[in-house]
């Protein structure tokens, strides 16, 4: 009997493997980081050869070091980084270009051209999205308009589109050698491509595009109990494992945080921030910015929908800070740096590197440090970069808000970035509720577990999982409502600085 599940989370910045047992307790995990390519400005690209390495090392060692085999694993789930294209050859396994990362722009001139020509509203209404840069549908139009030979491939069903769920599952099951070509229903929302309601690829949306469907995966559920097939003795686990769950990694972290009723948000904290709201078997339009998305799928069950809030720079704000300006040398310090004053001193950071997503989706956006005077210094900065992370959650909240009429009674955290207790106090005072981060703050990776192991069995059902839940920390708000006001209303000011700037 296999006594554990496990989890791949494949993300921006890294590759993780984790396994858990009945409890919800991590008993190993390994992770390494990938190569961030950045051709040209706005351009973000990675390899997806190495990401596909990368994940082969964490699952190899991470086992090893814990003294487990692949029969030890009851199943195997996947997580990943949404949006980020792959285009590769069928039978030589070889990707036709970098993957395209979900915060690139160089699609943007597609996305305006749908907007002009009256796209946008189909978009809407079908795929849930506003015609934007970030979504994969524009990244697969650019490498058929702009890479050799690809669209003929095509065309003929040689070469394959995939996001990095499906280029794992691909490589997973046995790569040219009979890899199975599947995505689920969380991941396939994001592509502008997928029918909201019918869950399938749709052709009105596929023709904006010119995407051939002959290069799409199969959509599957976010947790099948059949499994979409298996890892195989020649692959890094060195035997067969099912694979039953994949879902992006927000998805997964709403399952990891157990928001399985209605109403219940969380905000993960990464790369960039993720706020998501459960609304069930509804599918919610926005009227206020915000995206609408599948939930996740459990086998036969009906889809669960969400809203979310996308903000494209957050923790990545804090490693631009050590990176580009070296004003700290790891991202613990942004938090002993930004302790050294009692207040931003008057400097608002809006890190508008990709423009801004929600509820802006203004690609013409630029980042900009506004209120500065000779008083300030390096901890104003530092300050100012965790309370851009404060606002721009508290943006997406107050669009939920709006948009459900469910006012969050205390916001759920998870994610890198809730390590750092200044920024979770500050995200307390900027809502004016409080903030509860879980025991396990790898909610993607455990929720991508629990979707695997609820399919064979391994958890009986959400209830069971609910129990595992725990808090770990909860802040309090201190602000008072004239301090939160006048922060926010001074945020608002900058972030309308940084509109226009991109002609
Ligand atoms: O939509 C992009 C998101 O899935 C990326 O998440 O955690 O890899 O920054 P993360």
């Amino acid at each position: 009997m296999a006594n554990y599940v496990g989890a791949v989370d494949q993300g921006t910045t890294s590759t993780r493997f984790m396994v858990f047992d009945h409890d919800g307790n991590e008993i190993v995990r390994h992770q390494l980081e990938h190569e961030q390519i950045m051709p040209q400005p706005g351009w973000v690209e990675h390899n997806p050869v190495e990401i596909w390495e990368r994940t082969s090392s964490v699952l190899q060692t991470a086992l090893g070091r814990a003294g487990l085999c692949y029969s030890d694993l009851a199943a195997l789930g996947i997580t990943n980084q949404r949006e980020t294209t792959v285009v590769w050859n069928r039978t030589t396994g070889r990707p036709y270009y970098n993957a395209i990362v979900w915060q690139d722009t160089r699609t943007d001139r597609i996305a305006s051209a749908l907007e002009r020509a009256g796209k946008g509203a189909v978009i809407r209404r079908k795929a849930g999205l506003p015609p934007a840069t970030y979504f994969a549908g524009g990244k697969v139009q650019w490498i058929l308009d702009n890479v050799d030979g690809v669209r003929a491939d095509a065309d003929r069903g040689d070469a394959l589109f995939g996001t990095i769920d499906t280029w794992l599952l691909w490589n997973l099951t046995g790569g040219p050698n009979g890899g199975i070509h599947v995505t689920d229903v969380t991941n396939a929302s994001r592509t502008m491509l997928m029918n909201l309601e019918t869950l399938d690829w749709d052709d009105e949306l596929l023709s904006f595009f010119g995407i051939p469907r002959a290069m799409l995966p199969e959509i599957k559920p976010s947790s099948v109990s059949e499994g979409y097939g298996h890892t195989t003795e020649s692959g890094p686990l060195g035997g067969r494992v099912p694979l039953t769950a994949a879902l992006g990694d927000q998805h997964a972290a709403m399952v990891g945080q157990v928001c399985f009723a209605p109403g219940e948000a969380k905000n993960t904290y990464g790369t960039g921030n993720f706020l998501l709201l459960n609304t069930g078997t509804e599918l919610v339009h926005s009227d206020n910015g915000l995206l609408t998305t599948v939930c996740y799928q459990f086998g036969e069950e009906a889809p669960r929908y969400a809203l979310e809030g996308s903000i494209a720079v957050t923790g990545s704000a804090v490693q631009w800070l050590r990176d580009q300006l070296g004003i700290i040398q790891g991202a613990a310090q942004s938090e002993s740096l930004a302790r050294e004053v009692p207040d931003n001193g008057g400097v608002y950071f809006v890190p508008a590197f990709s423009g801004l997503f929600a509820p802006y989706w203004r690609s013409d956006a630029r980042g900009a440090i506004v209120g500065l005077s000779r008083f300030n210094s390096n901890a104003h900065i530092a300050r100012a970069t965790l309370e851009s992370i404060c606002y721009q959650s508290r943006d997406v909240a107050d669009a939920m808000a709006k948009d459900s009429g469910v006012q969050l009674e205390v916001l759920k955290v998870d994610g890198g970035v809730t390590a750092n207790s200044l920024c979770m106090q500050i995200q307390a005072d900027v809502l004016g509720v409080p903030v509860s981060r879980p025991v396990v703050a790898e909610t993607t990776a455990l929720g991508a577990a629990y979707a695997a192991g609820l399919a064979v069995g391994f958890w009986k059902d959400t209830d069971e999982l609910r129990q595992n839940w725990n808090e770990h920390n909860r802040w309090e708000p201190q602000w008072n409502d004239e301090q939160r006001a006048v922060g926010y209303r001074r945020w608002q000011k900058a972030v309308e600085r940084t509109f226009n700037w991109v002609d």
